[in-house]
């Protein structure tokens, strides 16, 4: 493949080039590989694609770990291969998530800002390949990530060895657009010097041990980010139930006028919600999230968003070309970093984020449900949610009030599985309404959620529910007997 001057600065690393099939060799059975990727932006896509094929006449399984989500070249190949058997820290893949729900792979869900020190630490053994896409190599051999930061500084520090995908498909203009750095471990750790959403505090590529390079591969495939549908009816409706809470937090003093910065999980409420803040004429918005999506190109477009800081660049392909014409004028605005800052706690305190995420559902006294459909089966992952939601200025939680044309409600009596307590949730939005919960008992909560979140046909069965709650258990939080 022709690669254009400036891709692989480095002697070292152009004597390592070789075919995709060649480093797929390199990863044998048992092993634990660990991959750049986050929100499917920046995963290694050739050499997942030749171990999937090298699975079929010799198979093999590994434990994967990664950012985040990946694209189907990674975690839909190598499910359907059958090479994966355990899979750390969140997915998105109907394949993967399939595999999981039936026993075929073993998952583990993880709060993305832990995964990097749980690693430095140990907690999860020893990495033997780290596969990560770059846009470049520098001549000083430091390599310059492309469109997801993730994980990958810290798994190219632990790994055993590394094969680098330099993926040509990735404009050579986002150098400059990452922001490296890894805190130091306890007991050594000191503060994070990040105080605003723009600072920069680390470096613009990582510098590797050359002596674990085992090869690099090149490759032109895309990103599979397809982007996210377009808002629905009820997303708009949630959307709007959202600024207008922000927007009497801003009036009664409780928010500055400009807000704080923002959070926002991905999909149509965020998105809508994101352009609904157009309409409140702000004009010196702050993104600091885990993934931008193509709202947030809008927004710095029209004036509204002063700086974006995230860890990965999760856009539509209709952007993605947008963006790529364009790197330069958004590099001035935009910053990825590790997840492990773009979601550090000290950091969202210290900011004082705005935490938008979506539930699947959420039960009368506050607690919400991300992850399990019906309490058993898993849908992603608690990503990034828990990371936000627990150390944020403002932590919301949206969801329409039913699901499946109306036949299941999304306020119940009890939720069937618990990411997030009544603790770490302090407003819920519906199409339905808004759900102040700060500063209210249990007993209290229950009483708004079910008047204003709960969908009209479902109010008077949720009525009914909490007062034979009141009735039967009553304490700081009623129940029925059999739920004691
Ligand atoms: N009961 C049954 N099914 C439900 C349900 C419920 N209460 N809630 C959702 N579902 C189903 C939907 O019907 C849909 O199924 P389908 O694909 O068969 O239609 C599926 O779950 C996903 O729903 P969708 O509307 O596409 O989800 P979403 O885009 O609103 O996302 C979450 C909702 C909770 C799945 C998603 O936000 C998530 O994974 N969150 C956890 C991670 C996170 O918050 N990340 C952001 C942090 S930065």
């Amino acid at each position: 493949m022709e690669i254009e001057e400036g891709r692989i600065g480095s002697r070292v690393f152009r004597e390592k080039v070789m075919e995709a099939e060649e480093a797929a060799e390199l990863i044998k059975d048992s092993m634990v590989v660990a991959t750049s990727g986050f929100t499917p932006a920046g995963y290694p896509k050739a050499v997942p694609l030749a171990l999937a094929q090298r699975a079929e006449k010799d198979p093999f399984q590994i434990t994967l770990l990664t950012g985040a989500s990946v694209g189907d070249e990674l975690d839909g190949a190598l499910t359907r291969a059958g090479v994966i058997a355990r899979r750390i820290p969140y997915q998105t893949n109907k394949d993967l998530r399939e595999a999981i729900n039936c026993g075929g792979v073993k998952f583990v869900d993880v709060h993305l800002s832990h995964m990097a020190p749980m690693i430095r630490y140990g907690f999860l053994g020893n990495i033997d390949v780290a596969i990560v896409e770059v846009v470049k190599i520098r001549e000083d051999g430091s390599l310059v990530l492309s469109t997801s930061v993730g994980n990958s500084p810290t798994f190219l520090e632990q790994a055993d060895k590394i094969i680098i995908e330099v993926n040509i498909s990735q404009p050579l203009e986002l150098e400059g657009l990452h922001d490296i750095f890894i805190p130091e471990d306890p007991p050594h750790r000191r503060p994070i010097p990040l105080q605003r959403v723009s600072d920069r505090i680390g470096e613009p590529s990582i510098k590797i041990d050359e002596r674990k390079l085992a090869g690099v591969v090149i490759t032109d495939i895309k990103d599979d980010s397809r982007g996210f549908p377009p808002p629905d009816e009820n997303s708009k409706r949630i959307a709007e139930n959202i600024i207008r809470f922000l927007k009497k937090e801003i009036d009664e003093g409780r928010l500055p006028p400009d807000l704080l910065p923002f959070q926002s999980g991905v999909g149509g409420i965020a998105n809508a919600t994101l352009r609904g803040l157009l309409g409140l004429g702000i004009k010196d918005l702050e993104l600091y999230s885990e993934v931008i999506q193509d709202s947030v190109l809008d927004l710095i477009e029209e004036g509204c968003l002063k700086f974006a800081s995230g860890t990965s660049l999760t856009l539509s392909p209709e952007k993605r070309d947008y963006f790529n014409k364009n790197v330069e004028k958004f590099k001035e605005k935009i910053m990825l970093r590790p997840q492990e800052i773009s979601n550090n706690p000290e950091i969202i305190r210290r900011l004082g984020i705005i935490a938008m995420n979506t539930a699947i559902e959420a039960d009368i006294y506050g607690n919400v449900n991300s992850t399990h459909i019906g309490g058993h089966k898993m849908m992603n992952g608690i990503g990034g949610s828990g990371d936000f939601s627990r150390n944020a200025y403002i932590s919301i939680f949206s969801t329409p009030s039913s699901r499946k044309g109306g036949e299941i409600s999304c306020i119940v009596p009890r939720c069937s599985h618990i990411d997030h307590t009544e603790h770490d949730v302090q407003v819920i939005v519906t199409e339905q309404g808004v759900a102040d919960l700060r500063g209210k008992t249990p007993q209290e909560k229950a009483e708004i959620i079910i008047e204003n979140c709960a969908h009209p046909d479902c109010r008077a069965m949720l009525g009914d529910y909490f007062s034979r709650c009141k009735n039967e258990c009553f304490g700081q939080t009623p129940c029925l007997k059999r739920e004691k």
